[in-house]
């Protein structure tokens, strides 16, 4: 495979793109990006204008389209009911047993969503509500979310991989009085138990009123009487029929709650809402991925993260698209299913991580050289750095040399891509690209003084965007402590990065103690603290190391109680235990057992030298440590 460094667009391509000139539209939205905001929002509909498209006099706690009303879902479905949209699919969805396939028209979508919605406003929910929900790839994940968002209500989606303690911290924190959930999810042709894990996160709930149970995989489950309620049941009563109004709300108005790993504490609650994101969300994905009308557009992220939310259930509904959501996984049974599914479904754009393709890459270029991809227009890559081999494969292999690669730089806490490509930008492979339109990045040393070209440092955004989390729910210090106070007036990423000569930027990542798991975000907090709930574990602490395929893999330190022997055996049960107490994702691979941790006088574990130790390093500066 040519080892080429850029890729520049092909001049036929460049012509059919919604953005041919892009300087100038990068000059312009920079000079102004107030106005190029207020241009964007125009496109979508609002019961009442905003006045201001930009509050900042309370900031870091930007408001947008001040005095502006409207509903996410007035965008996402209902103005497409009005023309000619109204019939065309809106989602496809394919189970692990690619035999199984719904489809919903806008006006499909539209009556589950009425339903769904009557549903819970005959349940008590209504503006401002929590609503928990706990479901796998399936069309109903999509229904509830559209259904919240419907009622002016407030979703929190958990990914249907965590376990129950992680699940009632986060109902706890949400005072979440109804859960939505499945009887199980099918993973590599087994059943995952959801329903028992709401069970077990439940228990001592002081909010949870209802659970509501998706029937899917079809096992027995245990049905608490007063408290459970099979979704199709519900939806089949007198109560769920007829039209249910789109509640208009303010711009500002709390659209969702997306809890994600920091390097401290618990996962904080990401909060965003209903008419910047909506604005947002839908400029970047009609400007980075050129979405159109015909488009069938497939984003491979589970609703349970941030891209989910943004780009395989938001994203293409307001583009008036069709999203596709496949339940499985891509390796089961054979490593042609995502290809076979391309093939099959005729899929436009294809967005997904560099994890993914990196595996698949392991199998040979044999499996999807037996399918016709040439349905493929676009692709793009999310989640992680993708390593210059990876992102020339997926170009090459899966986009047939044709088809541009969007890597996409962006957060849970920034809603919508913030550093990327536009098709018809030149391509670097491994560089994420330029910040995008309005917007602008720099990066610094530790003082906070720009660095020269080439030199790596922190990653800030200069900008307010309208697609940004607004706060941490329950916790405005925290934000303003982690985001905002050390570069006032520059929002601080997290993440290390070099601009080249060319205004390109190169994403080296985190320089906290997130750790980025196959695109997963765990934090080692979390890992250290479902380590230290094993009775035979004193202390640890968690480290991400250079994995090939992974991106990073987590390796931790544990120190024991004094009368317990390590080996394999409790090795393979504390694996087991991290499984259970927060998510098989976050797994140790690799396990030390030490006596005592590297610590600062302060009692601070020191990572970095656990690192240095890790990969036979040099353990740098120690004059700091304990002893
Ligand atoms: O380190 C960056 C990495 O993922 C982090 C954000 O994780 P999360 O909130 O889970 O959102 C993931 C999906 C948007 C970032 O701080 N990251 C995300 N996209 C990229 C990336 N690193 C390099 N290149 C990317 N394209």
């Amino acid at each position: 495979m040519s080892e080429k460094t850029m890729y520049e667009p092909d001049p036929g391509a460049v012509e059919t793109y919604r953005i041919r000139d892009w300087q100038t539209l990068e000059e312009q939205s920079r000079k102004d990006p107030q106005a190029y905001w207020a241009e964007q929002a125009a496109e979508l509909q609002w019961s009442k204008p905003w006045h201001t498209v930009l509050d900042d006099s309370d900031a870091p706690f930007h408001k947008w389209f001040v005095g502006g009303r409207t509903n996410i879902v007035t965008n996402c479905v209902d103005r497409h009911l009005e023309g000619p949209r109204k019939n065309k699919l809106a989602l496809i969805w394919v189970g692990e047993d690619i035999s199984k396939v719904r489809t919903f028209s806008y006006f499909a979508l539209n009556r589950e969503v009425e339903q769904f919605a009557n549903v819970l406003t005959a349940m008590g929910v209504g503006e401002g509500d929590v609503v928990t929900i706990y479901l796998p790839r399936i069309p109903e994940v999509v229904f509830a979310m559209l259904a919240c968002a419907k009622l002016g209500a407030v979703h929190s989606v958990i990914f249907a991989g965590y376990s129950a303690d992680a699940l009632s911290s986060r109902i706890a924190d949400s005072k979440s009085r109804i859960v939505i959930t499945a009887d199980g999810s099918w993973v590599n042709g087994s059943v995952f138990p959801l329903k028992d894990i709401v069970d077990e996160g439940v228990h001592f709930s002081a909010t949870v009123e209802n659970v509501i149970v998706v029937r899917n995989t079809g096992q027995d489950v245990a049905m608490d009487p007063e408290r459970d309620h099979w979704y199709h049941d519900l939806c089949a009563l007198p109560i769920a029929r007829g039209r249910c109004e789109t509640v208009q709300v303010d711009s500002e108005h709390p659209l969702y709650l997306l809890y994600t790993s920091g390097s401290t504490g618990s996962p904080k609650a990401i909060l965003h809402t209903h008419g910047g994101y909506m604005v947002g969300v839908h400029t970047s994905l009609k400007q980075t991925f050129d979405i159109r009308d015909e488009d069938r557009w497939w984003c491979t992220a589970d609703p349970g993260w941030v891209t989910g939310h943004s780009y395989l259930v938001y994203g293409p509904l307001l583009a008036g698209a069709t999203t596709f959501m496949y339940e499985g996984s891509p390796t089961y049974p054979h490593p042609d299913r995502w290809w076979q599914l391309i093939e099959h479904y005729g899929i436009t754009t294809f967005y997904t991580a560099p994890t993914a393709i990196r595996s698949l890459m392991r199998f040979g270029e044999a499996w999807p050289s037996r399918r016709d991809l040439s349905s493929l227009r676009l692709l793009g890559s999310v989640g992680e750095p993708i390593n210059p081999e990876a992102w020339r494969w997926f170009h090459q292999v899966i986009g047939g040399g044709r088809c541009p690669l969007m890597d996409t730089w962006w957060q849970t806490e920034t809603g919508m891509f913030q550093i990327t490509t536009v098709p018809s930008m030149p391509l670097k492979p491994g560089a994420a690209g330029r910040p995008v339109f309005g917007q602008e990045a720099e990066v610094v040393d530790e003082e906070g003084n720009p660095v020269p070209d080439g030199t790596e440092g922190l990653l800030l955004l200069k900008n307010p965007a309208p697609a940004m989390f607004r706060t941490l729910y329950n916790d405005e210090q925290r934000f303003i402590d982690t985001y905002w106070s050390r570069f006032p007036g520059r929002y601080l990423t997290g993440d290390a990065a070099k601009r080249d000569e060319d205004g390109y930027f190169w994403i080296i990542g985190r320089t906290d103690d997130v750790i980025k798991v196959s695109g997963h975000r765990l934090g080692n907090a979390e890992i250290e603290s479902a380590l230290v709930a094993h009775p035979e574990v004193v202390e640890a602490a968690a480290i991400g190391l250079p994995h090939d395929v992974k991106g990073s893999a987590i390796h931790v330190f544990v120190v024991l109680r004094t009368d317990r022997e390590p080996g394999k055996e409790l090795e393979e049960e504390l694996r087991d235990h991290v499984a259970k107490h927060l998510s098989p994702i976050a797994k140790p691979d690799g396990m030390e057992f030490v006596d005592k941790l590297p610590k600062t006088r302060s009692g601070k574990i020191m990572r970095r030298v656990l690192r240095a130790r890790a990969l036979g390093e040099d353990e740098g500066d120690l004059t700091t440590l304990e002893e």
